[in-house]
């Protein structure tokens, strides 16, 4: 470490360390503007002044220096505007030179309201101009691509975009033209700027100049709402601040999860959220009477669907497409299994393979984060193997990690394929030219060791050979190998049992014992050992009457593997349920269409392809639809008789967590202290906010929102005592009866119960801590 001394208060920082990072660190902010904690210092605004009286070798900088660019020393003196008049003049005099041309066009700039440069005027900026001359201008504004747009004329001239552009994204289309007061950011006019990644540069941009066409003036930052949530298009999973107003979207944001997608997305997961809002959007029940898809109520829906899927029994194919969180994906596996009596689930309407299938089961499900590869693996590996698998469009964060690791830690990068693409140049990857099935020996022939991680593709699953051929090759060389699913709800469909060969939490269908514990978990129903068909087999068995009806969720006609097959499968089905949000094909030939919520208006969560669990929150509570997959599943299954077990995403979730092997990235069980578990049972007690004491006893409605009375209790303490609803609860004389609620994070034989006086009854016990309990 080294140690220096900031505004007189001494730190000690690693070795390498910016000075405007140190003081972060002693909770001083240096104003900054092209300072960005993820890309090259540049020292391009001059905003981030401070004075350095000594530089850790007795000598002084004689003038203010810029702190995002020098590294701390030892022994090292610096001084910023909080003591040092010297920095602070040094930083105003910037705010100055910036505003003498910036416009202050505040009340119509998108940036207004979350603007650093109108911060920093409103803190540290002269109330009047001493430059009377007029302000440069240019016309305005000008794309830079179809969704980006430039106002030259608030630019500071940071280079984040350029440099975002340039080291992060690779797409150096963009750069600063001109000098002095001319300098601009330039693009080529017959070359725009065409990146996977450009809505970043709006994000990161410190003032109005960019903005992005969908988000242009249709809000001020301060009438958002936003929500932190999880991207629904890739299993990246990344993570997004999703602003809305009006119960309408209004943009997406990156948000920060240095483990996932540190502080970037695609514009995919960005800009594409207006799906939900088209013509197209079902939002009642359909039911198919005379021949046409006629608007129905819910029970006339449900009613139609339950009558088409008891005529066909268990000869039912269910498919779930990707879009589904693991929830939702979970309630469609227990309903086909448990309720319908078939193993007849696929979520892979896309092309696949019976060798896949296998390959996921072995190598894939069941797994918890840390057996799995991570994005931070990625970042440490010495070498890895694009096997069918081409990041920049398949699972572009995953890329966006791999050009970092090249970028600063000179990864090497070899992709299997038949040309080097764009993606592949921006890795420097090497290319092993291969035509499609030429692969395995491909691989075969590199060295690789436990130093390599081999990243393989969906698209392997359709090469006959490939995916045994890469599992037999990490095995042999100790590589580690990773399985990258292209969408959302992949990997939360394989954890939840949307496999035929896969019960949930990775159990093996032809396992004897595998069938008893799920089945045990749902209530005794016994589960099928008949193993089942995949989607291609389900449309073929439909197409020939092998099977009489087909449930269809979230299958995207786009993705099919064989469309005319599918079509025929589903001419050939007797009933075809469709839960859908949008039309499709699969809906105009349905029988029964439900419409489905979308991400946005429902909880829930994604598994993204490291394992790792991706929350996502309810963004917009007026739906236009009020059903979730899983309420829909739940409901038909109370329809046929057979309760689904669970009818909201957090008891689903328990569910399936419970089910026991898989563990996803959930945070592991809090730490307990030395002695932390008492011998016997003691009591745990504090007087809730809301009580019967003077303080709000005339607030009828305030006192209406008190808490029930409970006892808390961990798992392990409710399943020694053997508790059930209501325990009955004693500490010395007194004795309460109160609901009983098991919490998780509570300490083992500790019993805790609200202190009295409770409102509106007397059954509380007194506040006691720390005293023996009876249960
Ligand atoms: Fe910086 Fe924005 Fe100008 Fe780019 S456009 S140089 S991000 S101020
Ligand atoms: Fe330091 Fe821009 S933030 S020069």
């Amino acid at each position: 470490l080294v140690t220096l001394t900031i505004d007189g208060t001494e730190v000690s920082v690693p070795e390498g360390t910016l000075i405007i990072r140190a003081a972060e660190m002693v909770g001083t902010n240096i104003p900054r503007f092209c300072d960005h904690p993820l890309l090259d210092p540049i020292g391009a605004c001059r905003q981030c002044m401070v004075e350095i009286p000594d530089a850790g070798n007795g000598r002084g900088f004689p003038k203010p220096q810029a702190s995002c660019t020098m590294p701390v020393a030892q022994g090292m003196k610096v001084n910023t505007q909080v003591s040092s008049p010297v920095a602070e003049k040094a930083q105003r005099g910037m705010l100055e030179f910036l505003l003498i041309n910036h416009p202050l066009d505040c009340p119509i700039c998108d940036k207004g309201g979350e603007c650093p440069l109108q911060n920093q005027s409103l803190s540290h900026g002269a109330g009047e101009s001493r430059f009377g001359m007029a302000k440069r201008t240019f016309p305005k504004p000008i794309n830079i691509s179809a969704q980006i747009l430039l106002d030259r004329e608030r630019c500071v001239l940071c280079a984040r975009c350029t440099r975002f552009s340039d080291e992060i994204s690779g797409d150096p289309f963009i750069a600063l033209v001109e000098r002095g007061a001319l300098q601009q950011v330039g693009f080529y006019e017959d070359d725009p700027y065409d990146s996977y990644f450009s809505g970043n540069v709006v994000q990161i941009c410190p003032v109005g100049a960019l903005t992005s066409a969908a988000y242009r003036f249709q809000s001020r930052p301060f009438d958002l709402v936003s929500t932190t949530t999880t991207c629904e298009h890739c299993a990246a999973g990344c993570e997004l601040r999703t602003d809305h107003r009006h119960h309408q979207v209004k943009r997406r944001l990156a948000g920060e999860d240095p483990e996932v997608n540190e502080e970037w997305s695609c514009d995919k997961g960005r800009f594409g959220f207006m799906y939900g809002r088209g013509e197209d959007r079902i939002t009642r029940p359909l039911v198919r009477r005379d021949g046409v898809l006629q608007p129905a109520s819910w029970p006339e829906a449900i009613d139609a669907a339950v009558d088409g899927l008891r005529a066909a029994g268990s000869a039912v194919g269910v498919q779930t497409g990707g879009r589904l969180t693991v929830e939702n994906a979970y309630a469609y596996s227990r309903f086909a299994r448990a309720v319908l009596g078939t193993n007849n689930i696929d979520f892979r309407s896309r092309p696949h393979s019976a060798e896949e299938a296998e390959f996921i089961a072995a190598r894939v499900a069941g797994r918890s984060l840390a057996e799995s590869v991570t994005n931070l693996d990625l970042e440490k590996a010495d070498h890895v193997v694009l096997v069918a698998f081409e990041p920049e469009d398949e699972s572009p964060l995953v890329f966006l990690r791999l050009r970092k690791a090249n970028r600063k830690n000179g990864l090497k990068v070899t992709t299997l394929a038949p040309f080097s693409s764009r993606g592949s140049d921006k890795l420097n990857a090497e290319l092993l030219q291969v035509a499609p099935g030429g692969e395995a020996a491909a691989l075969d022939s590199l060295e690789l060791d436990s130093g390599a991680v081999i990243l393989v593709g969906e698209r392997a699953g359709v090469l006959p050979g490939l995916l045994t051929a890469v599992a037999a090759k990490a095995d042999a060389s100790g590589a580690r190998l990773a399985w990258i699913p292209r969408r959302a709800g992949d990997m939360g469909a394989i954890e939840a049992g949307c496999l035929p060969n896969l019960l949930p939490a990775g159990r093996p269908l032809d396992d004897a014992a595998a069938r008893v514990d799920v089945s045990s978990a749902w209530g005794g129903t016994p589960i099928s050992a008949e193993p089942g068909l995949s989607a291609v087999e389900q449309f073929a068995a439909a197409a020939s009457g092998d099977l009489k009806a087909l449930i269809l969720a979230g299958v995207d006609p786009a993705d099919l593997a064989d469309p005319a097959a599918a079509l025929a499968g589903l001419e050939g089905a007797d009933f075809v349920v469709s839960i859908e949000q949008r039309q499709s094909a699969v809906t105009e030939r349905a029988n029964v269409v439900f419409p489905a919520a979308l991400v946005e208006e429902q909880a829930g969560h994604f598994i993204n392809w490291e394992h790792r669990e991706r929350p996502v929150a309810l963004v917009n509570r007026a739906n236009r639809t009020p059903m979730t997959d899983l309420r829909i599943i739940a409901a038909l299954g109370d329809a046929l008789g057979s309760e689904l077990g669970f009818r909201t995403p957090a008891d689903a979730f328990a569910d399936l967590t419970e089910l026991g092997t898989w563990e996803g990235a959930r945070p592991s069980g809090p730490k307990v202290a030395d002695g932390g578990v008492p011998e016997g049972h003691v009591v745990s007690s504090w007087r809730e906010l809301l009580d019967a004491s003077s303080g709000n006893d005339y607030e009828l409605a305030l006192r209406a929102t008190a808490r029930p009375a409970v006892v808390r209790v961990s798992p392990a303490t409710a399943a020694q005592l053997g508790l059930g609803d209501v325990a009955s609860v004693s500490v010395g004389d007194a004795k309460v009866e109160l609901a009983v609620m098991v919490t998780n994070s509570m300490a083992d034989n500790v019993v805790w119960v609200p202190a009295n006086p409770g409102v509106g009854s007397g059954d509380r016990l007194p506040a006691v801590v720390g005293s023996p309990v009876t249960v």
